[in-house]
């Protein structure tokens, strides 16, 4: 399989990286301006480097999107209305309406597109929902994640910088989210939320309690400005399973309410956690589906309405929400 990428900073190295790994191909990479995709392309042995996206489709069989979330809807619409596959970054869109855009186009194209939440991939969750399965945790009661680190303020870094949909909640707080959604089978069904804002109207740090029609809650937290513990942990009536670092999972344990470790599963990245969602991709190329049960369209549109809910509390907006309004 031939892949490109459009977007060439800090994430494009762990897909190549992935991809290789998996006996793929990197053939191609796109960005913005030729010289500086020609500089990645040849510290990263890749063949073809360019800044039209038009050019970059017949040279590849599916497109890795990695530019700031804000780009994502506008490059996506452009490759699938070409009809060329994509797997696009998380989030999927900065909100829901663009999401809606990118299903559609994907839809009306009969184009494969699916966002890169590879978290949903791991073989740790395809363990952990059997462990629900089975019983071995009870009900879900309570969830508890957080994922934050501590950035330098630089306000034309696509963290903080409004008009690149900078802040936590779209960076990073979207796994803890998709760890609850994990648990729950669904998104809350109410929540309160809590923000500080960076000096430019995004969300530097946020803390959300969500309640689920399951009748289970979850405490979650992220940022952008502190180092938070790195872990999720799920607490059910039967069990608790603890998941240090949740979002690239190798390994989880399961103890009773007591305390005494009942169960482990440990399963170490071939190569770094991003190969499951290029396996996936590939697979549901080879079978002509045109999106994958993993991660679907619903998934990404109602993530994206919870996500979008959440800062309208909070009261971050974006000027590419301004679109829609
Ligand atoms: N799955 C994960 O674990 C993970 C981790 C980190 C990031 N991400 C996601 O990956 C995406 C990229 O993050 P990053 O940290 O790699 O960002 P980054 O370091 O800021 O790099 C973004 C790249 O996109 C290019 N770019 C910007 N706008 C573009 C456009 N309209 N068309 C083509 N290229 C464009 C930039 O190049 P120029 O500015 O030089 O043109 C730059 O090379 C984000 O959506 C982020 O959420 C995922």
């Amino acid at each position: 399989m031939r892949w490109g990428i459009v977007g060439h900073g800090r994430i494009a190295s762990t897909f190549l990286d992935a991809a290789r790994g998996v006996g793929h191909e990197v053939a191609a990479i796109v960005g913005r301006e030729a010289s500086r995709a020609a500089v990645f392309a040849a510290n990263h042995g890749i063949g073809w480097a360019g800044d039209e996206l038009t050019e970059l489709v017949s040279e590849v069989d599916a497109i890795y999107v990695a530019t700031p979330h804000s780009s994502h809807r506008d490059v996506a619409v452009v490759l699938l209305g070409a009809g060329v596959p994509v797997l696009c970054e998380k989030p999927m869109a900065v909100n829901a309406s663009q999401v809606r855009q990118m299903v559609e186009a994907a839809r009306s194209s009969e184009t494969f597109l699916m966002e890169a939440m590879w978290t949903r991939h791991l073989p740790v969750f395809a363990a952990f929902r059997r462990w629900v399965d089975e019983g071995r945790l009870g009900e879900i009661r309570m969830v508890e994640a957080s994922f934050g680190f501590s950035a330098p303020y630089q306000p034309t870094d696509r963290l903080w910088a409004p008009d690149l949909a900078g802040g936590s909640l779209l960076d990073v707080g979207i796994y803890p989210l998709t760890l609850a959604e994990l648990a729950f089978g669904t998104q809350p069904s109410s929540f309160d939320a809590e923000a500080e804002l960076s000096p430019d109207g995004v969300d530097a740090r946020l803390r959300l309690v969500a309640n689920y029609s399951t009748g289970g809650s979850a405490r979650l937290a992220s940022a952008i400005n502190t180092d938070l513990v790195p872990n999720g942990r799920i607490i059910g009536t039967e069990g608790i399973v603890e998941i240090p670092e949740f979002w690239r999972a190798e390994r989880m344990t399961l103890t009773s309410l007591s305390g005494e470790k009942v169960d482990e599963v440990n399963t170490p990245h071939q190569i770094n956690g991003f190969e499951y969602q290029i396996v996936e991709t590939a697979r549901c190329l080879e079978v002509g589906a045109v999106e994958s049960p993993v991660v679907t369209w619903a998934w990404s549109t109602t993530m994206a309405e919870t996500m979008d809910e959440i800062r309208s509390r909070i009261g971050v907006i974006y000027p590419c929400d301004r679109e829609f309004l």
